[in-house]
């Protein structure tokens, strides 16, 4: 379906050029002065100067032709020459209609889908996940499912951080503590046991162990990087021990990830891309983009019309190690042999904009990445904690995210058992759900390069712009439903009939804006966007519903079409918390 605002605003560029003024004139906006009218157009204005006549005139001249116009209920030219419009309900009402039967509710679908690679999560193995990774999950998941919902093949990729000294750290701490095992005899030439020789428990307490200690003892440090070159040049039993670290901490990020409905398309990894690396070093080398400076291997990024200085991009270190920089590079190279995507989006943090500017730059200069395959670096603030600071736990540690996201579940499950309206078991189920759309919108309603204040008490309101008031209205609407259905009745072939009131008209046009918000929110990888929409669409519905007696209501006819105006609505709701991520319950 077309775009309501892009139908007006035929209709009156057509009205322009009948006059004989040119079409790009024709420009309408939503109303900023909604009290007056709901869409605008100053065209009359600007053209004024090329026409060299009173605006008042031209707006007059157009108003007049676009006074028999079934869309419109009334065009006013108004001084100093703005036409004001309004639509008509009957107009409006067949638009609902026509979202209603379409399973998109309107949203058309991309010609040409495109590959796109969504670089999202970013958890590093054998580190519990924080709430630092909560954003890049949340942003990152959500950004996925709005590209696949307007028609492109989004594939979505974890990227571990599972190479480097952080292995050779967690290497070394077992090697002490358990010399005995097999992965340390380097005479040992059987099968290696498919056991892992530790728990996820063991796992994360063995690398803050090695870690501490490594700070402190220079030896042990030394230790560490051995082992992490050992590994890196074809250890077998570290090796081995690298594939049971993976193994044991890839299960449990799955099933946080599970909790928080985010899931991955590829579980590729940093060293994935290691097999990549000398093939594209020697490639820099050979094109003469890499050079030896100060022993290390850079590639020099910066461009004339910087404002800033942008450092070279390091390849190689001066012993030959390879870095962060390396790798992400590296991965580019196998993600466009094996996907050769139309776009790469990178979801991380903030503080790692002028990282990602180098490397894409290093990309494009190297020819790892052509032109036409488009770069994106969406960077998001930090989650503070009230104080305005990073969230951390009530003794000032690092909050891990299971914990953060129990903590949530808890407060909604005492919530929802308040209002003792359901048993233990449907209270916990709701509870998580109620739970993960009070962080999922408490982060996404929010731009997401900004900061924001993670406030439990405001995100887990049942009112106000939260994630339970979006459920709240929606289980508003199935227990309406519910009624109207066990009363025996049902809509059939009934149809949303012309507003018959001022908040059933604003509900109208909230719907009516389904397509163009998706679409702003695609556009701008703006999640956002829809959580702005939704939270006008909930007020829009429930001020109607106050102003309604849908059920007492005695005429079928007009009942029925308020019914289906509640169904169109729900399903939109329904549709955009899916973007989202989250879902709503039956009741709570
Ligand atoms: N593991 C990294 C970190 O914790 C984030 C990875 C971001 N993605 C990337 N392609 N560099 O900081």
């Amino acid at each position: 379906m077309k775009e309501i605002l892009k139908l007006i605003m035929e209709e009156v560029t057509s009205a322009f050029v009948d006059c004989g003024y040119d079409e790009k004139y024709g420009h309408v906006s939503i109303s900023n002065r909604p009290d007056l009218c709901e869409f605008q157009c100053n065209g009359a204005m600007a053209a004024a100067k090329e026409y060299k006549k009173a605006p008042i005139v031209i707006a007059s001249e157009v108003c007049e032709k676009l006074q028999d116009n079934a869309m419109f209920k009334s065009v006013e030219a108004c001084p100093p020459g703005f036409l004001n419009i309004t639509l008509a309900e009957d107009f409006l009402a067949s638009y609902a209609n026509e979202m209603a039967e379409d399973e998109r509710l309107g949203m058309p679908q991309v010609e040409n889908p495109e590959t796109i690679m969504i670089d999202y999560g970013g958890p590093n193995v054998a580190k519990p996940l924080h709430v630092g990774h909560l954003r890049s999950a949340i942003i990152g998941e959500s950004i996925k499912r709005i590209s696949k919902f307007v028609g492109h093949n989004a594939i979505g990729d974890v990227h571990l951080g599972d190479w480097g000294l952080q292995m050779g750290l967690i290497i070394t701490e077992l090697r002490l503590r358990k010399p005995e095992l097999v992965y340390f005899d380097p005479d040992y030439t059987g099968e290696y046991p498919t056991e892992a020789p530790f728990t996820i428990g063991e796992l994360e307490e063995i690398y803050p162990t090695a870690s501490g200690k490594s700070k402190e003892d220079a030896a042990y440090k030394e230790e560490a990087m051995a082992a992490t070159y050992e590994l890196q040049h074809g250890n077998k039993g570290y090796q081995a021990l690298l594939g049971h670290i993976l193994n044991v901490s890839v299960t449990d990020l799955k099933k946080n990830y599970e909790n928080l409905n985010v899931s991955f398309e590829l579980w590729k990894g940093e060293s994935d891309a290691q097999p990549y690396i000398p093939d594209m070093v020697e490639k820099m080398k050979a094109d003469g983009h890499a050079y030896i400076s100060e022993g290390a291997l850079v590639v020099d990024v910066k461009e004339e019309t910087d404002t800033k200085e942008i450092p070279p991009c390091m390849i190689l270190k001066s012993d030959g190690a390879s870095l962060y920089n390396t790798t992400d590079l590296a991965t580019m190279v196998w993600r466009m042999e094996d996907y050769n995507p139309n776009q790469i989006i990178y979801v991380v943090d903030k503080r790692q904009e002028l990282y990602f500017t180098q490397v894409f730059r290093c990309a494009r200069k190297t020819g790892i990445v052509p032109e036409n395959t488009g770069l994106h670096f969406v960077g998001f603030g930090t989650m503070n904690g009230k104080d305005g600071k990073p969230f951390k736990t009530r003794e000032g540690g690092v909050m891990r995210l299971e914990t953060l996201v129990s903590e949530i579940n808890d407060k909604m499950y005492q919530k929802i058992m308040e209002n003792k309206t359901m048993d233990e078991e449907e209270a916990r189920k709701t509870a998580k759900m109620v739970a993960l759309s009070a962080i999922k919108y408490g982060d996404l309603s929010n731009q997401a390069s900004k900061d924001y204040i993670f406030d439990v008490e405001r995100f887990t309101s049942f009112e106000g712009n939260t994630g339970p008031y979006i459920l709240y209205t929606i289980v508003r609407m199935k227990s309406i439903l519910n009624k109207y259905n066990e009363l025996g009745k049902h809509v059939a072939d009934a149809k949303i009939l012309p507003a018959a009131s001022e908040s059933e008209k604003s509900l109208m046009l909230e719907l009516s804006k389904f397509n163009s918000s998706i679409r702003g929110a695609y556009e701008e990888l703006a999640p956002h966007k829809i959580c702005a929409y939704i939270y006008d669409l909930a007020n829009a519905f429930n001020h109607f519903y106050h102003e309604t007696r849908i059920m007492a209501e005695e005429d079928e006819v007009k009942q029925a079409g308020y019914i289906c105006l509640l169904k169109l609505t729900k399903n939109a709701l329904e549709t955009c918390i899916d973007l989202l991520g989250f879902e709503a319950p039956e009741r709570m």
